[in-house]
């Protein structure tokens, strides 16, 4: 114990409740006395020995406590001042002597009088005591610290006392404690018990402290960041207005655009709308850009600007005729088109689509329609689209939202009415994003596209002007209902003499002016293109010739250069283009030349077919192993494909007899039919003669004619249907050198559109049965085994085949 009682006293005092304050011994404090009765007691004080005894009352409102209401623990204060003011009330000073308990209070004099007992404790020095005392003033003065409400100096000052219960005093006082907790601290007599209240309660404090100023702190630099940012703006504003482009002139600046371009209704409005929006926002907001993206999109699609069209018919043949060489159907009917166009107003299925293998003229067609009719070109591919938003944009709610190509591109053509080329329908695909076929459908309809709404622009945007043109390699996969909407026109590929042609007209003209040559400087003879196009370039269209060609040029070039460095006249002169040159020049053929290499094999047969890259020659490939009558087919077919080689073995089974094979003959056998170049996927019924042809060939032996090309479907009773593709086939053949085919009887009627020098050279076989197919196609003829009996072991179920035989 460091304390104990040394005695007690009891006084007889005058008695005032206050309110809202707890007074402390060593305290000095002014207070307004107003109640009656405090008045009183107050002038008996002033009479006496200038004593008083105050004690808070517990609730403040009331005006006449009783004395239960009061404390009974308070304090003995000295009136240091009164002053009379001259509202009556009177402003004391007091001076805070001793806390005191109440014993008893009387009333009958119109004030309290009460008799209160007050103690005296001895205290014990020593280390402990020490301690605390160091603990308090520590903590009182990061308090102080802390708190801005406290002068440090005179806090500090104050607290340097050697009386522990003075000091638990000063510093309770200096609190920012509520009455409770002042008037608990007031009531504990024993000073070191006080003291260490006191101490629990600094601790308390000082942690509200800390977390107030971390919160203040954050607040503060918040503050700071807005206020700082706000200056800036303003600043900048400031700047721009001297500088004379301030943001006004910008608003201004768009309000004039905005007014000149010529907007529909819709759009103006929306606008100045957005203009007026954009004028309340802070110039440097994230906000304001994406309010200024959208406007500078809204102005920067053509409203009412047009190209002037050109409607002469006899200039448009000119211009066609001048880019591209042959193509006679296909210039005409694109003549026709545009005459109707002139006279209809909006034709349905007004969408020109062109389909053709790649490096036909598709595009550069398109150009020169846009060329032919004055208007502007622009094209946009749909390979690969499978997002509505592609082609419709995306909403403006979209963080970096951007209008859709259709938009885009506009913008570039920067015209109302330009041709618009609308690459690889074919290639658009549809996903969970929602369908971009539908979306097209709509830019490509008459009736809807004067209407048009990009999710990014919102608002209608008139296409009715602008001239589509699409553009696919086939036409299967294109979705039907667009399909429904388009004048189809197809492009088949050229003949060897056409692409020598295109290439000395065009090709050859536009490389040089790309190398900077000139047609002194090269010259590509007949038999130099011929090999280019037999040995470096096998295609449908003339895309690789033209690449070959530039690889021409620009060694070429280069050599020229050289020699010019080198100023040897001698190797100034031309440089004379052919096919001996080429395997120096672009490396050894790419081509084996398929026209050597046409032997008669058994297990093999040339076939037909057409692919996106035009027609090809494929040959079919089957080999017999001991098994169990299995069917395998390999080469990356399709179903239609698969199925058609089902069909073909079950050809072959029903007619094993006719084909001199035993019955039987599948029981221990598995047939496996291969068709190599496995990368190229490969689909369609019309390579059912081809397989049925292989696999005829592999059971009986026999050979199969390496000079002759065959395409056609097959059905079960061996009957031949017509195909797709005839010309590009039968020019693919010819490609390769192979100068005789066996097609169906039904695309006989295909003949004139074959080219004039095919027919000539070809000699083409139309057939209606499986019979005359295997006539034509294998190096001899099949014996065939005799009928066995109706009923003995190992006859063929009758047939409607066999039962006319
Ligand atoms: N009949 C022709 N006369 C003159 N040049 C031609 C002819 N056909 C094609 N060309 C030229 O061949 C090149 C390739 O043609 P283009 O780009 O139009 O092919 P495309 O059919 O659009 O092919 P893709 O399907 O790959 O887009 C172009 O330089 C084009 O001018
Ligand atoms: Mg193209």
């Amino acid at each position: 114990m460091l304390t104990s009682k040394e005695k007690s006293d009891t006084r007889r005092l005058p008695m005032m409740p206050i309110r809202d304050v707890v007074i402390f011994p060593f305290m000095m404090t002014p207070f307004v006395v107003g109640r009656e009765s405090s008045v009183r007691a107050l002038e008996e004080a002033m009479l006496g020995d200038k004593k008083i005894f105050l004690a808070t009352q517990h609730d403040a409102s009331i005006d006449e406590p009783k004395p239960n209401e009061i404390y009974s623990v308070g304090a003995i204060v000295n009136i240091v001042q009164s002053l009379k003011l001259p509202d009556g009330n009177i402003k004391v000073l007091v001076e805070g002597v001793e806390r005191a308990k109440v014993v008893s209070v009387s009333d009958d004099e119109g004030f309290f009088r009460a008799v209160v007992r007050t103690y005296t404790y001895k205290i014990e020095p020593g280390p402990q005591l020490d301690a605390l005392i160091t603990r308090v003033t520590g903590l009182f003065e990061q308090y102080v610290k802390l708190s801005q409400n406290l002068n440090y100096e005179t806090m500090i000052a104050a607290i340097r006392v050697d009386d522990p219960s003075k000091l638990a005093d000063t510093v309770g006082a200096n609190l920012q404690l509520t009455i409770e907790e002042k008037q608990e601290l007031l009531e504990i007599f024993d000073p070191i018990d006080r003291l260490t209240r006191v101490a629990e309660m600094l601790d308390i404090e000082i942690e509200k402290l800390n977390v107030d100023r971390t919160i203040q702190g954050r607040v503060k630099r918040q503050m700071e960041k807005a206020q700082k940012e706000y200056y800036l703006n303003e600043k900048i504003k400031a700047i721009q207005k001297e500088l004379g482009r301030g943001e006004k002139s910008e608003i201004d600046e768009l309000k004039k655009r905005i007014d000149a371009a010529g907007m529909t209704k819709d759009a103006y409005e929306k606008a100045i709308t957005e203009l007026k929006r954009l004028e309340n926002m802070p110039p440097m907001s994230a906000e304001s850009t994406v309010s200024r993206n959208y406007l500078d999109w809204l102005l920067a699609v053509p409203w009412k600007k047009k190209s002037k069209e050109i409607r002469d018919l006899k200039y448009a043949e000119q211009v066609l005729e001048a880019d591209h060489y042959g193509l006679e159907k296909i210039k005409e009917r694109i003549l026709e088109f545009l005459a109707v166009r002139r006279l209809v107003k909006n034709p349905r299925g007004s969408i020109l689509c062109f389909v053709g293998p790649p490096g036909v003229g598709k595009t550069s067609l398109g150009m020169s329609i846009a060329k032919a009719t004055g208007r502007k070109f622009v094209r946009m591919s749909l390979g690969g689209v499978r997002d509505e938003a592609e082609i419709r944009g995306h909403r403006r709610t979209y963080i970096g939202a951007l209008p859709g190509q259709i938009i885009q591109m506009m913008k570039k053509a920067g015209t109302r009415n330009p041709v618009f080329m609308l690459d690889e329908v074919e290639k658009m695909s549809m996903d969970f994003r929602g369908d971009p076929s539908a979306a097209l459908l709509e830019v490509l309809d008459p009736e809807q596209n004067f209407m048009f709404v990009d999710h990014y622009l919102d608002v209608e945007y008139d296409l009715s002007q602008v001239f589509f043109i699409a553009t696919a390699n086939v036409l299967h996969t294109v979705p039907p209902a667009l399909l429904d909407r388009m004048e189809v026109i197809r492009l088949s590929g050229y003949t060897e003499p056409e692409k020598a042609e295109i290439a000395k007209r065009f090709l050859i003209r536009k490389q040089l002016e790309q190398t900077g040559l000139t047609p002194d400087q090269v010259e590509f003879t007949d038999d130099g293109l011929h090999g280019l196009i037999e040995f470096y370039t096998r295609e449908a269209g003339v895309r690789n010739l033209e690449r070959e060609i530039g690889n021409l040029c620009r060694k070429v070039a280069r050599q020229v250069v050289n020699n010019m460095a080198s100023k040897d006249r001698q190797k100034l002169c031309k440089v004379v283009m052919d096919s001996a040159k080429l395997p120096d020049l672009l490396g050894p053929n790419k081509f084996r030349d398929l026209k050597t290499d046409k032997k008669n094999e058994i297990g093999a047969a040339v076939g037909l077919a057409w692919t996106e890259v035009g027609g090809q020659i494929l040959t079919t490939e089957a080999t017999l192993m001991e098994g169990k009558g299995k069917l395998t087919i390999t080469g990356k077919l399709g179903d239609v494909m698969q199925e058609s080689a089902q069909a073909a073995m079950s050809y072959i089974r029903s007619r094993a007899h006719h084909l001199g094979l035993p019955r039987d003959f599948y029981r221990n056998l598995d047939v496996h039919v291969h068709i190599p170049e496995g990368a190229i996927p490969k689909d369609g019924p019309s390579a059912g003669i081809t397989l049925a042809t292989t696999i005829c060939s592999a059971l009986t032996r026999i050979p199969v004619r390496g000079d002759v090309a065959m395409t056609g479907e097959i059905t079960l009773r061996g009957k031949v249907l017509p195909i797709g593709g005839l010309k590009e086939k039968l020019m693919a053949a010819h490609r390769h050198g192979i100068y005789e085919a066996i097609l169906p009887r039904d695309n006989e009627k295909d003949l004139p559109d074959i080219p004039e020098n095919i027919r000539k050279e070809m000699k083409l076989n139309f057939v209606e049965s499986m019979d005359e197919v295997l006539k034509i196609a294998l190096e001899r003829e099949i014996i065939s085994l005799p009928m066995p009996p109706v009923g003995a072991a190992g006859v063929d179920l009758p047939t409607e085949e066999n039962r006319a035989h």
